[in-house]
């Protein structure tokens, strides 16, 4: 995995455009032994005139030149006519310490990337090859003839994306799908991050091989690290046979780490190792092995602040989000629940209406869906076991309408009391987990097992 080699087949072709002869050499030797052919261009014309003169991969463009050193606006425009001789190619600003919205501006107008002078080796050579990368992923999906295109959509999982928030989503999975980027996928609680893996796997040219999920997030360290990385026969006291780990039953397909915010940070440097150099070391073992994986990570955590707090290693992060996918919550695309609902309701049992009446359709529309996609399902769930008539009703639903009071504890249930207030401190935290679990009093991993035993999560 990741060396720049194997991103195409010819070696990948950089062009660095600096008026400062020192960057144009140090950049220049350092792509070269990391396999780069390197271009060089000291002036705006140079960098138009290499770019007419032959197909390049990646572009590293300083914004200031000399002319006109402090504004970047030449800089800009260069990046403007770039755009035009070659709309695909990735452009990656380089500015100067302290002048970050020249960069923002640029990524703005369509710089893939920025990075700031003076620059970390390593971190400049992972943002190049994540563009080649990616560029490879936009060419092979666009190389697809529009048969090829139609069979790979019959192949998908049903999705629904009617509404416009999801089209876009969508239209970021058809492009990056085919690659092998890693691909961070966030969205709250139940908002579909799973199927879209899944979805992201089966559009994927890796379709044919395992599709492998772990929950990185709820298993304690040790067990993390075997469950990832197997472990050999005495490793520990309960070894009592070799074991293959996720990364190995992965190989040659993907690989699906869910809840990476709150993976242990031991963990999350064995996978970043993983990551960097394509080999594992099971437990207790000292011999590497090769594996070929394909990373898709998700999470319901705000990534920035957790990489912030020092409980996700910004490194690992970096790896992991080459492209981020963010699936918008349930109330902000209600333009699908209609779909979803018939989806639903398609699956249930057999003699179940199959039709919302427009009293249950109303409901559904004004429900805030704190639980997202798996709420709406469970409910549509309960409503065709209850529903009585030829349609469902609004009472089938059981949704409480909005502004409705607190439910009287004498009456509840347990169980009751148990779900109403978790629901709730997910509805109050947006459906952020570790939030909810922090003002209910439990510990993330307690919270997790009284979604699953409550139904709320599966
Ligand atoms: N767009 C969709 N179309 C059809 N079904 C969907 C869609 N999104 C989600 N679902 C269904 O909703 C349920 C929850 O989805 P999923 O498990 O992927 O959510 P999640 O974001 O991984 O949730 P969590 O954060 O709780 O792990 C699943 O049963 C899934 O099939
Ligand atoms: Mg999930």
């Amino acid at each position: 995995m990741g060396g720049v080699q194997s991103v195409v087949s010819r070696a990948p072709r950089l062009l660095v455009a600096d008026d400062q002869p020192d960057v144009l050499e140090a950049v220049g030797m350092l792509a070269r032994t990391n396999g780069f052919e390197v271009r060089t261009a000291s002036s705006p014309a140079a960098v138009i005139a290499v770019c007419e003169a032959e197909e390049l991969d990646v572009c590293l463009l300083d914004l200031n030149y000399a002319r006109d050193t402090t504004s970047g606006r030449e800089g800009l425009d260069l990046l403007a006519r770039l755009r035009e001789l070659d709309a695909t190619l990735p452009v990656v600003v380089m500015t100067a310490w302290g002048t970050i919205e020249g960069a923002v501006e640029a990524v703005r107008r369509g710089a893939r990337d920025y990075v700031q002078k003076p620059w970390d080796n390593a971190r400049l050579l992972a943002t190049l090859s994540a563009q080649l990368e990616l560029r490879r992923a936009l060419r092979t999906a666009n190389r697809l003839d529009a048969e090829a295109a139609r069979t790979r959509r019959d192949e998908l999982p049903a999705i629904v994306a009617k509404s416009r928030a999801m089209q876009q989503v969508m239209a970021l999975v058809e492009r990056v799908a085919p690659s092998s980027a890693s691909v961070l996928i966030t969205g709250e609680h139940g908002t579909g991050k799973e199927v879209l893996a899944r979805t992201l796997h089966a559009a994927s040219a890796r379709r044919d091989r395992a599709f492998v999920a772990v929950n990185a997030g709820g298993l304690s360290d040790g067990v993390l690290e075997s469950e990832l990385f197997g472990h050999v026969k005495g490793a520990f006291t309960d070894a009592r046979t070799d074991r293959i780990g996720c990364f190995e039953l992965a190989d040659g397909g993907t690989l699906f780490l869910d809840e990476i915010a709150n993976m242990p940070l031991a963990q999350q440097a064995r996978l970043l190792r993983v990551l960097q150099t394509g080999e594992l070391h099971p437990v207790g073992s000292s011999r590497p092995r090769q594996v070929d994986v394909r990373v898709l990570a998700a999470t319901n955590a705000d990534v920035a602040r957790e990489a912030a707090a020092g409980r996700l290693r910004e490194d690992l992060l970096y790896r992991l989000n080459t492209v981020e996918l963010h699936l918008p919550a349930l109330r902000d695309r209600r333009d699908d629940l209609a779909d979803l609902a018939s989806t639903f309701l398609a699956r249930a049992r057999a003699g179940a209406p199959r039709r919302l009446s427009a009293g249950a359709m109303e409901a559904l529309l004004a429900h805030r869906w704190p639980g997202n996609v798996r709420e709406l399902e469970h409910v549509i769930e309960r409503a065709s076991l209850l529903a009585t008539g030829d349609e469902i009703a609004a009472e089938d639903l059981q949704l409480r309408p909005r502004g409705d009071v607190a439910p009287q504890l004498e009456d509840m249930s347990l169980e009751q009391v148990e779900r109403y207030l978790i629901e709730r401190a997910l509805a109050a935290h947006g459906g952020n987990v570790s939030e909810a679990a922090r003002v209910l009093g439990l510990s993330r991993s307690a919270l997790y097992r009284r979604l699953t035993s409550l139904g709320i999560r599966s």
